[in-house]
């Protein structure tokens, strides 16, 4: 038998109305909680606002609460310490990591800088802040067309950690990208073929991607963006039907600002349902209300790192 999530004081919390104390938590501590679009949709609902990768960073940048709840993954939760930090940055689990930011050590991360030494570095934001402290300039999936445009054209560049946002990126802009080999293991997971017979099933579903997808999935959108823009496109078309192709956290918000439309996720190896990210989703609301109730798992970092990483994602910032 599953035993129920307990306090410290061994206090099961099945008796508490979480949602209440979670909200009365967040008055008591001047907190503002950041979801991911990933996140499960009871966090989504709870939330002060949701939002993709750079919307987060933005609200957090802005915030004048003294403590940031961080419901999303490690990566996020550093870089709102990394702009705040005075602040008491929580998250639920600090066990939520990614396995874009775990297949780029900062070890190995910093031999490639040196074998490409006249190379810009432009680093997606899913990395560690060790590899955020090495590189030149961070980028979301929403604005990485935009800082690059923004790079003369004599200037090379390397982009990490994520090898298919990448090559995207190159078709995009025609620039010429070396790449670190990365992925994320939710969008790798998408498979082709049954993506097509999917299709087939659903001939005016339009398909929407986010560009972490591999290429051959990507060729079969008729949009691919951050999980905003994928949002946004379903808000704004005219279909009726669409085939989503990221993590499956995003089907709330569309569903919820869409009741009218049909979402469907997009299908893995088999037609398997296996659009979930382990990381996003260790966060629950037990876990919410404890690291509010305890103040604690805390996002804590080595001053001289965090001004490393610092300058990157304000750089990012400028120029999005
Ligand atoms: P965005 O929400 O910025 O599109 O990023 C998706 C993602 O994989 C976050 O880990
Ligand atoms: Fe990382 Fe992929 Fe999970 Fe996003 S969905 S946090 S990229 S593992």
């Amino acid at each position: 038998m599953i035993a129920p999530p307990q306090t410290e004081n061994h206090q099961p919390l099945a008796h508490l109305d979480l949602e209440k104390e979670i909200v009365r938590l967040k008055r008591q501590m001047n907190a503002v909680i950041l979801a991911h679009f990933y996140q499960e949709s009871e966090i989504q609902d709870l939330a002060d606002f949701v939002g993709d990768s750079l919307q987060l960073s933005q609200k957090a940048a802005a915030t004048s609460a003294d403590v940031i709840v961080f419901c999303g993954v490690l990566f996020m939760a550093e870089t709102a310490k990394i702009l705040n930090p005075s602040k008491l940055v929580l998250l639920p689990d600090l066990k939520a990591g990614c396995s874009l930011a775990d297949g780029c050590p900062a070890n190995l991360f910093r031999a490639f800088r040196e074998r490409y030494p006249e190379h810009v570095a432009i680093t997606y934001i899913n990395c560690s802040a060790e590899v955020k402290a090495l590189s030149d300039i961070i980028c979301t999936s929403s604005n990485a067309e935009k800082i690059i445009r923004q790079i003369p054209p004599e200037q090379p560049i390397v982009f990490a950690p994520d090898q298919h946002l990448g090559r995207f990126l190159i078709k995009k802009t025609g620039r010429e990208l070396r790449l670190w080999p990365g992925s994320c293991i939710v969008h790798e997971m998408f498979s082709e073929r049954s993506l097509v017979q999917l299709k087939e099933r659903h001939p005016h579903a339009k398909t929407l991607a986010h560009p972490e997808c591999p290429e051959a999935v990507l060729r079969h959108a008729d949009y691919v963006g951050s999980t905003t823009g994928i949002l946004k496109y379903a808000e704004q078309s005219p279909a009726t039907e669409f085939i989503v192709a990221t993590e499956n956290g995003i089907l709330h918000q569309m569903e919820k600002s869409c009741p009218e439309k049909k979402f469907i996720s997009a299908p893995g190896e088999g037609g398997c349902s296996c659009s979930e990210c382990p990381h996003m989703k260790l966060n629950t609301m037990e876990k919410l209300y404890l690291c509010m109730r305890d103040r604690t798992p805390e996002i804590t970092l080595d001053e001289e790192l965090r001004q490393r990483a610092l300058r990157p994602i304000v750089r990012m910032l400028e120029m999005s």
